[in-house]
């Protein structure tokens, strides 16, 4: 495995791979990798020839008030996991390298990041598609990997690449939860015990108002109006939104008709979590 910190030198791993006839696949994380990553490598190791992961924290994707400065980072361990989990290529690179001074350039997909995250988080996905499509640039890979839990973030990465005809896939890899149900993320380490057990309610919520519409019921208003007393019901929480919306616009409905997700964010303690689940499939 070779680790990068400078653009050009990992720019040219990448075409090496692809000039001598192979496929590479690239995996975009912020580090303080857990298993959710580590699915995603594994997923990017089955369909590819080599396997590139980049850890930055982006700072573009953070609002003033959020986490940048705390966000969890362990390189040494994030290396190892790498490792373990089959990457060829790690680029590491510093905040001066990826945003050097006078850096103006900002990309923005308009409709799908207007609602959700978006309206919470003012900003955050002009970050990520800003970074991502720098990443998609350094390292020009034929697919790259990303997971179902940041379910809008993945329809709006692939908004652009449809909108900005980047060549390369995007795969989808299923959330991976632990054996509560909890979907794996870097922010669940800041939970105290007792908030961790409390947060195992967000997907038994998304759960239970899953079968509930297997077992017919339509009605968006009554499922969300559920699932909140559900979350309410288990210890303070702050819910930033519990949505049923139309799986490829994120439209809001009314009736559960269609293909959907049922998305939701809370503030369980000092940690804002995020998970959904398909209905309808
Ligand atoms: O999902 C993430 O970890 C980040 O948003 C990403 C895609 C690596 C961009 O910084």
């Amino acid at each position: 495995m070779k680790v990068f910190n400078e653009i050009e030198a990992c720019y040219g791993a990448v075409r090496d791979v692809q000039r001598r006839g192979g496929r590479v696949g690239l995996v975009p994380t912020m580090g303080a990798l857990h298993e959710g990553h580590v699915s995603l490598i594994e997923a990017a190791r089955r369909r590819s020839d080599s396997v590139a992961v980049t850890i930055f924290v982006n700072p573009t994707q953070f609002g003033p008030n959020e986490d940048f400065e705390k966000y969890p980072s362990d390189t040494e361990a994030d290396l190892a996991a790498c490792e373990a989990s089959g990457a060829d290529i790690v680029f590491t690179p510093s905040v001066e390298t990826l945003y050097p001074r006078g850096f103006e350039t900002t990309i923005h997909v308009s409709g799908l990041t207007e609602g959700l995250c978006g309206a919470h988080r003012p900003g955050h996905f002009d970050g990520v598609t800003t970074i991502v499509a720098k990443l998609l640039n350094i390292l020009p890979a034929d697919a790259a990997f990303f997971g179902e839990k940041d379910y809008q973030q993945l329809l709006v990465i692939r908004r652009m690449v449809r909108d900005l005809n980047l060549p390369v896939e995007i795969v989808a890899c299923p959330i991976v939860r632990e054996k509560d149900g909890l979907a794996c993320s870097s922010r669940n380490r800041y939970l105290s015990p007792s908030e961790r057990s409390q947060a195992a309610v967000l997907s038994r919520a998304l759960f239970s108002a899953r079968d509930r519409i297997a077992a017919g019921h339509k009605r968006v208003k009554e499922l969300v109006a559920r699932i909140r007393a559900e979350i309410l019901a288990a210890g303070p929480a702050k819910i930033d939104y519990v949505e049923i919306v139309d799986a490829e616009t994120l439209d809001s409905l009314t009736e559960v008709d269609r293909p959907a997700r049922i998305v939701l964010a809370a503030r369980i303690g000092p940690c804002r979590l995020i998970d959904n689940v398909a209905v309808k499939e």
